[in-house]
C-alpha cells in the first residue's frame, strides 16, 4: 500500500490519482462516500469528468453523498443508473454569491448535494438531521394533500421547541477569499453528509479532496476520513489546513456526534 501523504488519528490523505489506490478505496470499507467530482463545467485543467468513478464508488460502499449542478447529474444519470445508485434525496447549498456561465439567465447562487445509495436504504446508517432551534408552537395534524401519496411519519416533528428535521436548502457562506481549492465546500456544509450518513468511529472517504473539507469536517465528528486528491500543489495545502485548523464550532445538533 502506499503511504500517505498526510495522516492524523482520524484522517488519512493519499496524494494521486484514486484509481492508482483502489486497494485502500476498497480496504477502508467506507460507511459513506461523500465527494465532490470535477463537473466537467470549466475551463480548470483538473475539471474533466472520470469516467467510471461511480462503479468504483459501488464497489466499496453502498451510500454515496455527491456534490454537483443538475446539469451534470443529468448528463451522468445513465452512469449513476449502471452503477446500481437509487436516489434517496436531494439538498440544495445556497450560496452568498455565486457564478453563472450566462449572462442572460438567472445568476446560479446554488449547488445540489444528492445522496445515491445501494440495496435496501433501511440497511444504512442514517442519522436524521435535525435542528435545535425550533420554537414553541402547537402542530396541528393536517390531512395530507392527496398528490402526497403516502409518507413516514415524521420522527421529529416539534411541539415544544426542541429538535426538528433540518430543512433540504441549506444557506452557507461560499468559502470565497478563504478557498485554498477553487471549488471549495464549506466545512459546516460537509459535516452534515458525514453527520447523517457515517456513525461515530466510522469512516468517510473522499476519492476528490481537493482542500479536504471533508477530512476536516469528519475530524470533528469523531468519524474516520480516508482521502484521495491528484495534485500535489493540492495535497501541499490541504495537509497545512489539516494540521493547523483543529476545531471548528458545530452549529448543528448531530445525533450521535462526538
Ligand atoms: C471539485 S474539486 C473538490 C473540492 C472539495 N470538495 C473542496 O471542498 O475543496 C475536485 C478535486 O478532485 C481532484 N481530482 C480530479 N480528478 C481526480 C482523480 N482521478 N483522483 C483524485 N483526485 C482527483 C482535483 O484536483 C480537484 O482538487
Amino acid at each position: 500500500m502506499s503511504t500517505p501523504y498526510y495522516q492524523d488519528d482520524l484522517v488519512t490523505l493519499y496524494l494521486g490519482d484514486y484509481r492508482d489506490h483502489l486497494d485502500i478505496v476498497d480496504a477502508a470499507h467506507p460507511d459513506a462516500i461523500v465527494t465532490d467530482p470535477p463537473y466537467g463545467e470549466t475551463s480548470l485543467d483538473w475539471d474533466v469528468w472520470v469516467e467510471g468513478w461511480l462503479a468504483d464508488a459501488a464497489r466499496a460502499t453502498s451510500n454515496l453523498w455527491c456534490f454537483g449542478s443538475f446539469r451534470m447529474f443529468m448528463e451522468h444519470v445513465a452512469e449513476f443508473r449502471a452503477a446500481g445508485w437509487k436516489l434517496a434525496q436531494d439538498t440544495v447549498w445556497e450560496k452568498h454569491n455565486g457564478s453563472g456561465f450566462h449572462a442572460d439567465r438567472f445568476k446560479r447562487v446554488h449547488e445540489f448535494a444528492v445522496q445515491f445509495y445501494r440495496g435496501e436504504w433501511g440497511a444504512l446508517h442514517n442519522e436524521p438531521p435535525t435542528t435545535p432551534d425550533a420554537i414553541k408552537r402547537v402542530v396541528r395534524t393536517k390531512t395530507r394533500p392527496t398528490q402526497m401519496g403516502a409518507i413516514d411519519k415524521a420522527p421529529f416533528t416539534s411541539v415544544d421547541g426542541g429538535d426538528r428535521l433540518m430543512r433540504s436548502v441549506i444557506r452557507l457562506r461560499s468559502m470565497h477569499g478563504k478557498a485554498i481549492n477553487e471549488t471549495e465546500k464549506p466545512v459546516k456544509l460537509a459535516q452534515l453528509y458525514v453527520a447523517s450518513s457515517v456513525p461515530v468511529g466510522g469512516t468517510v472517504v473522499d476519492l476528490f479532496a481537493g482542500s479536504c473539507s471533508t477530512g476536516v469536517a469528519a475530524r470533528q465528528l469523531g468519524r474516520r476520513a480516508v482521502l484521495f486528491e491528484k495534485r500535489e500543489s493540492q495535497c501541499e495545502k490541504a495537509a497545512n489546513r489539516l494540521e493547523a485548523e483543529t476545531e471548528q464550532p458545530l452549529d448543528f445538533d448531530f445525533g450521535g456526534a462526538a
